[in-house]
């Protein structure tokens, strides 16, 4: 069975858990492409060869998860050429036999525009700059910033800016606990299964 998930939304609203509990509810595969962008970040040197010779020793590092590696990923993520250097790879993972679930800023709209479930995970800026803050620790106010710093060069670049799909299902988590929200993107892949 061919199956495309596309989960898209901004830094921590939650699309990372949803998508790894909606893969395992499925037994579909999982691909994490923030991943991707922050890998490319952390490697240093030219930013366009390095998304091309992109290796999984290199999607393995460990300090791929701090906010310095979120804000590299970001800044390399508006490169055009960057970009395409991780289409095709996104695309065979989606197409793959077995279902696949994609999350990242452009699933829906430019990676996987025919995937077969297209969800907008969000939540308000101070919602998630709690999370950022209660997973890594540091100052409040500087996690709140970077969230908010990071959504606006995200949602304002001109290549494959964030935004959902005109058709993609909006699911709010400010107020949903874990279980809710992964019942609610469960609910919206088993109406299309
Ligand atoms: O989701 P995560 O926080 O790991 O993503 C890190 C950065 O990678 C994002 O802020 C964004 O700039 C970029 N990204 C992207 N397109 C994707 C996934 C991530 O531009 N599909």
């Amino acid at each position: 069975m061919i199956f495309t998930v596309a989960i898209d939304g901004p830094a921590a609203a939650g699309k990372g858990t949803i998508s790894r509990a909606v893969a395992e509810a499925f037994g579909f595969a999982h691909l994490d492409t923030g991943a991707l962008y922050r890998a490319v970040g952390a490697k240093g040197g030219d930013p366009v060869q390095a998304a091309q010779t992109l290796s999984p020793e290199d999607l393995a590092r460990d300090d791929l998860r701090t906010l310095e590696a979120g804000q590299a990923a970001s800044r390399v993520a508006a490169l055009p050429d960057v970009r395409a250097a991780l289409v095709d790879f996104q695309r065979r993972f989606a197409r793959r036999e077995g279902g696949a679930v994609l999350d990242g800023r452009d699933i829906g709209t430019v990676i996987c525009p025919d995937a077969e479930v297209k969800l907008f995970v969000t939540a308000s800026a101070e919602v998630r700059a709690k999370r950022r803050w209660a997973e890594l620790g540091g100052d409040y106010d500087q996690v709140l910033r970077e969230v908010i710093e990071r959504d606006m060069r995200d949602a304002g670049r001109a290549s494959a800016p964030m935004r959902a799909a005109d058709e993609a299902v909006v699911i709010d988590t400010s107020d949903l606990s874990i279980a809710e929200a992964i019942a609610a993107a469960c609910a919206e892949v088993r109406r299309a299964l």
